[in-house]
């Protein structure tokens, strides 16, 4: 089954790529960005409603993805807010620059980021799934790789030590990403 990806960013649709064994599905980008008010409560019904709005659109099948990273020491501060922490129109390294100031004295750095993926085939079949990836908020930025937050947060159980940033193939098998994908193609593999 193919499915569009309801996403503009593309470092989410390079990973979706990689991460989907295309013996069950496969993701293709959306030739055409359609703007979504992500005001829902909760991530998966922001993921529904971005899902949504492409399949009105499309009228196929459709993966979104809403994610975020939750911080301990400040709760309620990023989560479904994660991309608008610290206000409008910051860059990446401007956001999580404001994230480690925030947390400069702060003993507490656990954290973890959170992916809902919706898989919308149609308005009668929805489906949702789950990933989640823990760790801590470094006191400082480490490496390059990635996007968002990827050089302040160093998940737990790591093989290798550092950031998501520094381990982009490690960050590929386990992020919450990775984790959401894995369970999603687990379900469509035992329907087929
Ligand atoms: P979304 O695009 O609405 O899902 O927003 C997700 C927010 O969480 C953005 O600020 C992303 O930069 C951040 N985020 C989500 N997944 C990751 C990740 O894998 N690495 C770093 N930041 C992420």
């Amino acid at each position: 089954m193919n499915l569009i990806l309801a996403s503009g960013n593309s470092h989410k649709a390079e990973e979706f790529a990689e991460l989907f064994d295309k013996k069950y599905l496969s993701v293709e980008a959306a030739s055409k960005k359609i703007e979504v008010v992500e005001d829902g409560d909760s991530f998966q019904e922001n993921a529904f409603k971005k899902a949504e709005a492409y399949y009105k659109e499309f009228k196929a099948p459709i993966l979104s993805d809403d994610s975020g990273l939750v911080v301990e020491a400040l709760p309620g501060e990023l989560g479904i807010k994660t991309a608008r922490y610290g206000g409008e129109g910051l860059s990446d390294i401007e956001r999580y620059e404001h994230l480690l100031k925030n947390l400069e004295s702060e003993p507490n750095r656990k954290a973890h980021f959170i992916c809902v993926l919706c898989c919308y085939l149609n308005p009668e079949e929805v489906f949702f799934f789950e990933g989640r990836c823990f760790g801590e908020i470094s006191d400082k930025a480490l490496g390059l790789d990635g996007f968002g937050y990827d050089p302040v947060f160093i998940p737990e159980n790591a093989n290798a030590k550092g950031s998501f940033a520094q381990n982009p193939e490690w960050k590929m098998k386990n992020s919450h990403r990775a984790k959401a994908v894995k369970i999603a193609q687990q379900f469509f593999a035992s329907r087929a």
